[in-house]
């Protein structure tokens, strides 16, 4: 994606106050999907307004529903959905739209998508959805780069997955919720997102159990109904503010948020000496003023998740000693380290394993956003340094976090955003 938008940042100043956690990006993709399969109405709260949740509300509006945001709140009416192909351009611009094809199936037992083409962290296959597509009844053929789903009638099977892949466990969950009969996923991803999935899913009329363990029932149903639904937090997002902080050595109170999504965060953040209180929605966060260096294995839920590798990789830059960091799923996602290296940071990258050797401070420069996490990584690092620091590419920030400068300047921060 080479875009033109950059922000300045000028750090070095303690970040302290209380930031408002914004609805999950990886919640309301999948739910946002999963509206087409009711042909009424479905009003969901808390959708964060970003450029991922922006291009799902372009496809499902050329799918034929009608789609309005007013705030916060998006309404969805899907009984014009008259279309059962996902159009090539708007595929490119998110693989993750490739959960439509799920939706589009269980609704129209058929669907046509291009291959979602690879990203910048990896080549991230779709081999595990079409696998438990066929597992469904499905008949899958693909020809000249787009992929063509049909089936008569969707019969409940066994399904199971030969990694806890997320996104086939979504698309697997949105096939079976109207298929005839029960659908039993094993080695299903456990990640909340899941979770949030299925409560929207039975809001709906859906009979959806296990979320959120690794074996996941759906009885099948004739139809579903109109339903409202408030989005889960952005657990990630909540994890890229507490680090920003934290590399500051400063406080900061998060509100709305969910503290038992964040564990394995939580407990790597308290290793590095900071100090945290958590009620039932606010996490409070005291870091010190040089953090310790920790040890990260990326693994799926409940393990530590790989959203939040390079965020942390761009605080630990600053951090006494030496940090160890392997990234488990998937196989290409220290771009960033490279751009880290260019302002000072000390990383060296063996394959699947990060070395940092934490530095006094970073320079400052020019960098640039290779991917949305590893872009948050650039900002979370370039907090601590003292001088000026430019992130350019930031359209790749912009698709997952609803505005982050807006929030850290909130907090004491110095960024100003540049367009071109
Ligand atoms: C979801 O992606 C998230 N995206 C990702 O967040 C997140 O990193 C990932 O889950 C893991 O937690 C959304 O929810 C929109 P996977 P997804 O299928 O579903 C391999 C972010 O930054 N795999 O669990 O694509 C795959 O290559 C994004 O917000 C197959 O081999 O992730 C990867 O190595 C980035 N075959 C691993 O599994 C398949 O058919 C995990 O992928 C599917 C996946």
């Amino acid at each position: 994606m080479k875009t033109c938008g950059s922000y300045i940042i000028r750090g070095g100043k303690k970040l302290e106050g209380e930031a408002v956690v914004s609805g999950s990006k990886n919640a309301s993709l999948p739910i946002l999907a999963a509206s087409i399969l009711n042909n009424g109405i479905t009003k969901l709260y808390n959708v964060p307004n970003i450029h991922d949740t922006k291009v799902m509300i372009e496809i499902l509006r050329n799918l034929g529903c009608k789609v309005k945001r007013v705030r916060d709140k998006i309404v969805i009416d899907a009984r014009s959905v008259n279309k059962q192909e996902i159009p090539e351009e708007l595929m490119r611009k998110m693989r993750s739209s490739v959960i439509l094809a799920g939706a589009l199936i269980g609704r129209m037992n058929s669907a046509t998508f291009s291959c979602p083409g690879g990203c910048d962290i990896g080549a991230r296959p779709i081999d595990l959805h079409l696998k438990a597509f066929e597992n469904l009844g499905i008949k899958i053929c693909e020809n000249t780069g787009y992929i063509h789903c049909t089936c008569d009638t969707i019969v409940g099977e066994k399904i199971h997955l030969d990694f806890p892949s997320v996104g086939a466990t979504e698309n697997a969950m949105l096939v079976a919720v109207l298929a005839k009969g029960t659908t039993i996923i094993s080695n299903a991803a456990m990640e909340p997102e899941i979770i949030d999935l299925q409560n929207f899913l039975n809001k709906m009329g859906a009979k959806v159990t296990g979320a959120g363990t690794n074996e996941i029932v759906i009885q099948g149903v004739e139809k579903l109904k109109d339903t409202g639904y408030q989005i889960m937090p952005d657990r990630i997002e909540a994890g890229t503010l507490l680090c920003a902080v934290a590399t500051t050595g400063g406080n900061l109170k998060l509100k709305k948020v969910i503290p038992d999504h964040l564990t394995p965060v939580i407990e790597k953040l308290k290793e590095c000496g900071c100090k945290i209180e958590t009620t039932k929605d606010t996490l409070i966060l005291q870091a010190p003023k040089k953090l310790n260096s920790v040890d990260i294995k990326t693994m799926p839920y409940p393990g530590f998740p790989t959203d939040m590798q390079a965020i942390l990789v761009g605080m630990l830059c600053t951090a006494k000693g030496t940090s160890i960091v392997v990234e488990n799923i998937f196989e290409n996602r220290y771009k960033y380290t490279n751009e880290l290296n260019r302002i000072g940071a000390k990383i060296m990258v063996e394959g699947r394993t990060a070395i940092i050797k934490g530095v006094r401070k970073l320079g400052n420069g020019t960098v640039e956003a290779t991917d949305l996490r590893g872009g948050a990584a650039l900002v979370v690092a370039s907090l601590r340094s003292n001088g000026k620091t430019k992130v350019t590419n930031i359209e790749y920030i912009l698709r997952g976090y609803e505005n982050l400068d807006e929030k850290l300047n909130a907090l004491g921060a110095n960024i100003t955003k540049e367009v071109g």
